[in-house]
């Protein structure tokens, strides 16, 4: 920095000009000019000298502080050979008067010439000196106005200053929009590293010393730095744009630092969230990607004219045309012609700002099937698109279709279950009457056969009932351990002769599963799926009798039959489960079968399944429940001889011709009866005849008390007191609870004289 500047320079030269022309006036003939120093070259007030090369000269007349004169060059030893002095015509007389400032700086000298040598003359002398007074003067009052001006413009100005003098870095100058950077310091005329210590393990004074030593200037972008902007607080992080200049003195040596930055904080911040939020705008974009790509939903986006913009992958596998067959054309030309009206009615809607969540229709597949699909749509004003989401509906129609199945199956249960049960009483009604009736006849030879047909009639109507009971999941099962080797062997003489000679069977069991089932009515399950196996190949085929662990249910067992039979198409799968379905004429089929085996599977704990093929034979599975208890073997029931005793039996019934009906048939086997219509009653007989020797009791009772309360009455009046139930229910939860009761028997409606007469004994023993 010039000590004068550009501005003071020129109102120097004013004065400087009026100081020569008033010394060329007092030295005759002689030649006065003003030399200065400015950013260490000389300058001169005048364009040129009277004297060639005078300005070597001049600048060792501006060493000097002192005044100089010098009356004949060529006499003087460190002038003489001067070569403004030895040239012709050349320099023989010079005075200089140093321009000094109040503080004793140095600016220039006023400086007068002459081809004539000159005496000392102190009156001129001191004139020169009062002109030299003069022009210092003015440049300390132009200096003075320049400094002002900088250090208000110092002041003023946004970017960041300082200046710091000496290799301790003195602060000599800083502005105020520095000092606001640096947390309102105190830091005028104190070392850098005194007023900032943060700075000094951030290496910036070390920068200050290595500008002060090389004087070469240092620049930085968005330097990083961190700022105690209160004393004692936190450091903050800041980003600055600076530059260290030296600062150099006449001799040209580095005497400070001028330093100018400017707080780049608040862009460079502006600036990394920027590029912070534009990072995670790219992940967004490429999560929303991922979605478009992976979806497994087609993602399509129409636009006002009703043409694909774009859609997902998915769109291939789905419907057979890959995104750029179909991007441009119009959607509508995908969709089943029959859903087209609609499809667009729904379009208009999404148009006018209505979403939908809720629109079916089918896309034509490239290869010509229908593909059920499910939208959700919504117009984007923004984009002027409408995205829609597609979803495959045709795994959810399976499931629904499945459901529905599952529905039916149910309520077809519960229907014949009620109406079964209504029956099983009016059988029992039926067959003791019939019995009792037979053998009142049997001195009536026209009449009992008449008896014993309706016995045989009712005990046929007994079997359906069972059938629909097993169906309906209400008959009584008795679960045992069971394995495939026992089961196969006492089978494979009544297959193999059910079967037929046409027909190979394979039987093959797996000693290792053992299930949970009912063994007499698994047994006859088996006999039901070959003999509808047999019947599937009337010229002939094979039947696999098999048992392994099920693939999708570790812990059920299937057992399984295979035939190479006709096979079912799926709309006959769907059916042929229900009772009375069957294909089979009149009189061969009944259509209970597989409803049977199906109720049994279900109420087992498991399921049935069937996987059939029209003219690729049928496989038909009973999974059921896997355990690892020791294997059980069946007892088989046998007619015992009936035994009476005179003992008394309380008998507990609410249908009155059920309850007429077993007191006969108890009178029958030589008890005695004591009868009660419901639970409250038969208390009263308990407490009235403490010689009771056995319960019968209905579980399902109306009346506040059921069989189960009743009994468990009964047992706290006579602890040991036998306990028969009996109900054509077996799977109410009454039943099942009652069941479960200790020392007590169950007897299932409807029942023979025998069953009862053994179920009493039981009862007796237990
Ligand atoms: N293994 C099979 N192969 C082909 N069709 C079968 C097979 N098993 C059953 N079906 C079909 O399912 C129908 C119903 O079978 P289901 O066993 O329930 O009754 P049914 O055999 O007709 O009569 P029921 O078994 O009561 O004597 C049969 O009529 C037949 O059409
Ligand atoms: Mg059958």
């Amino acid at each position: 920095m010039g000590l004068l500047g550009d501005l003071g320079l020129n109102a120097f030269r004013d004065a400087a000009l009026r100081a020569t022309r008033l010394a060329e006036a007092l030295f005759q003939g002689a030649f006065a000019d003003v030399v200065a120093i400015n950013d260490g070259r000389v300058w001169r007030c005048k364009p040129a000298g009277a004297f060639a090369n005078d300005v070597s000269a001049r600048r060792l007349a501006l060493q000097s502080d002192k005044t100089l004169w010098v009356a004949d060059a060529t006499l003087e030893p460190s002038w003489r050979d001067h070569p403004a002095v030895t040239a012709e015509n050349g320099l023989r007389f010079c005075a200089s008067v140093p321009i000094l400032l109040p503080d004793r700086t140095l600016v220039g000298a006023l400086w007068v010439t002459d081809a004539r040598p000159r005496p000392f003359d102190a009156a001129l002398a001191s004139a020169l000196e009062e002109l030299a007074a003069f022009v210092a003067g003015e440049c300390d009052r132009l200096l003075g106005g320049e400094t002002r001006m900088i250090r208000d413009l110092f002041d003023k100005a946004p970017g960041l200053m300082a200046v710091t003098r000496g290799s301790g870095h003195v602060i000599e100058l800083a502005n105020p929009a520095l000092r606001r950077f640096v947390g309102d310091r105190d830091l005028i005329g104190r070392e850098v590293a005194a007023a900032l210590p943060q700075m000094v393990a951030q290496g910036f004074v070390a920068l200050l010393d290595q500008v002060f030593e090389t004087g070469k200037p240092y620049g930085a972008y968005a330097a990083r730095m961190f700022l105690q902007r209160t004393p004692g607080g936190p450091l903050t992080e800041a980003y600055c744009d600076f530059v260290f200049q030296p600062i150099r003195d006449l001799e040209g040596a580095v005497t400070g630092v001028f330093f100018q930055g400017y707080d780049v904080t608040p862009a460079k911040l502006a600036a990394d969230q920027l590029a912070a939020s534009r990072r995670e705008l790219q992940s967004a974009l490429a999560a929303i990607q991922t979605v478009f790509d992976q979806s497994l939903d087609v993602i399509c986006m129409v636009d006002d004219q009703g043409r694909i913009a774009n859609v997902s992958p998915r769109a291939e596998s789905l419907w057979g045309y890959a995104p750029e067959e179909m991007i441009g054309r119009q959607s509508i030309d995908f969709v089943h012609p029959d859903d087209r009206a609609a499809t667009l009615a729904a379009a208009v809607e999404v148009h006018s700002g209505r979403s939908t969540t809720g629109l079916a229709n089918r896309y034509i597949h490239k290869d010509g099937t229908p593909i059920s699909m499910m939208w959700s749509a919504v117009w984007s004003q923004a984009h002027a698109l409408t995205f829609c989401i597609g979803r495959d509906m045709r795994e959810r129609e399976v499931t629904e279709a499945k459901l529905r199945q599952a529905q039916k199956m149910e309520s077809l249960g519960q229907l014949t279950g009620g109406v079964a049960h209504d029956f099983n009483n009016l059988l029992t009604v039926v067959m003791g009457s019939a019995e009792a009736l037979s053998d009142a006849l049997t001195d009536q030879p026209r009449l009992q056969p008449l008896a014993q047909l309706i016995l045989e009639a009712s005990e046929n109507g007994a079997e359906l009932i069972r059938s629909l009971l097993a169906f309906a999941r209400r008959q009584s099962l008795s679960p045992k351990t069971m394995d495939s080797a026992g089961l196969f062997e006492s089978l494979r003489p009544l297959l193999r002769r059910t079967i037929g000679s046409d027909i190979e069977l394979d039987m093959r069991g797996d000693p290792e599963l053992r299930w949970l089932a009912d063994p007499v009515q698994l047994s006859s399950a088996l006999l039901n799926l070959c003999i509808n196996a047999r019947d599937a190949m009337p010229s002939g085929g094979r039947i696999c009798v098999g048992v392994h662990r099920d693939d999708a249910e570790p812990s059920l067992i299937a057992v399984s039959v295979e035939d190479t039979g006709q096979g079912m198409t799926p709309e006959m799968i769907q059916r042929v489960m229900e009772p009375f379905f069957t294909t089979k004429p009149t009189g061969k089929g009944s259509g209970l079968g597989l409803s049977m085996v199906y109720g049994f599977a279900a109420q087992s704990g498991g399921r049935l399944s069937i996987e059939s093929e029209p003219g690729r034979g049928t496989k038909v599975t009973v999974h059921l429940p896997a355990t690892s208890g020791p294997v059980v073997a069946a007892a088989s029931p046998e007619e015992g001889p009936v035994e009476s005793a005179q003992r008394r039996i309380l008998l507990v019934e609410d249908d009155d011709r059920v309850r007429a009906q077993v007191v006969g048939q108890l009178l029958a086997l030589g008890y005695r009866v004591i009868s009660s219509a419901n639970g409250v009653e038969a208390i009263e007989r308990l407490v009235e005849q403490p010689n009771i020797d056995l319960l019968m009791t209905d579980i399902v009772m109306p009346g506040g008390i059921n069989g189960r309360q009743l009994a468990i009455y009964a047992r706290r009046l006579s602890p040991k007191l036998p306990v028969l139930f009996t109900s054509g229910y077996s799977n109410d939860a009454q039943v099942r609870a009652a069941r479960l009761a200790e020392r007590a028997v169950f007897l299932a409606k409807p029942y023979r004289r025998a069953a009862l007469a053994r179920a009493l004994q039981e009862a007796f023993d237990a």
